[in-house]
């Protein structure tokens, strides 16, 4: 089953959404099989937006991300790349529509709430960067026969 990387941002820590977020893909019926609360080190955060290091926005996004405690995950599912990352919302608050995470909590692009990988290649970087192997647990949740037609023959 697929997996991405997902990152509840310090200012969605500090507003208390924590919960509210991860409520949202455990309704949609995402596996949750990593979990921390982290503060992000300088040198992790550099790694973390490397794909950025040219933007003129870059400080404010390394300053910004390790601001305060982050919510780090791992998130499984049938095709939880995109799921997550349309769940999450558009970048931009004004394409962000209403009924996504950014769409319901954000108003600058410069305080999103949430982190996605946005590609299989992002989220195995990102996965590898913030969690050891051990950290993320295989289980099955009892609703799977409830969520899925199984079983999955691809
Ligand atoms: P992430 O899931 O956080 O990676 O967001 P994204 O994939 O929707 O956007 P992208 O990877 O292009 O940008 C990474 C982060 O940089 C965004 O989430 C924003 O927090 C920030 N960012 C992007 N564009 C701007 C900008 O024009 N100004 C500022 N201040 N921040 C920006
Ligand atoms: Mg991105």
């Amino acid at each position: 089953m697929e997996q991405t990387f997902a990152m509840v941002k310090p200012g969605a820590v500090q507003r208390e959404l924590i919960g509210e977020i991860i409520t949202r893909f455990e309704k949609k019926g995402i596996k949750l099989v990593g979990l921390k609360l982290m503060q992000m080190s300088e040198e992790l955060a550099k790694q973390h937006y490397a794909e950025h290091t040219e933007k003129p926005f870059f400080d404010e996004l390394v300053k910004g991300i390790t601001a305060g405690p982050v919510v780090a995950m791992v998130l499984e599912g049938e095709n939880v790349i995109n799921i997550v990352r349309t769940m999450a919302g558009a970048t931009r608050p004004s394409d962000a529509l209403p009924g996504t995470i950014r769409g319901d909590y954000v108003l600058d692009t410069g305080k999103n709430v949430i982190h996605t990988s946005d590609s299989k290649e992002s989220a195995i970087r990102e996965i590898n960067l913030f969690f050891k192997k051990e950290e993320i647990i295989n289980y099955s949740l009892a609703t799977e026969t409830w969520i899925y037609v199984l079983p999955k023959t691809e």
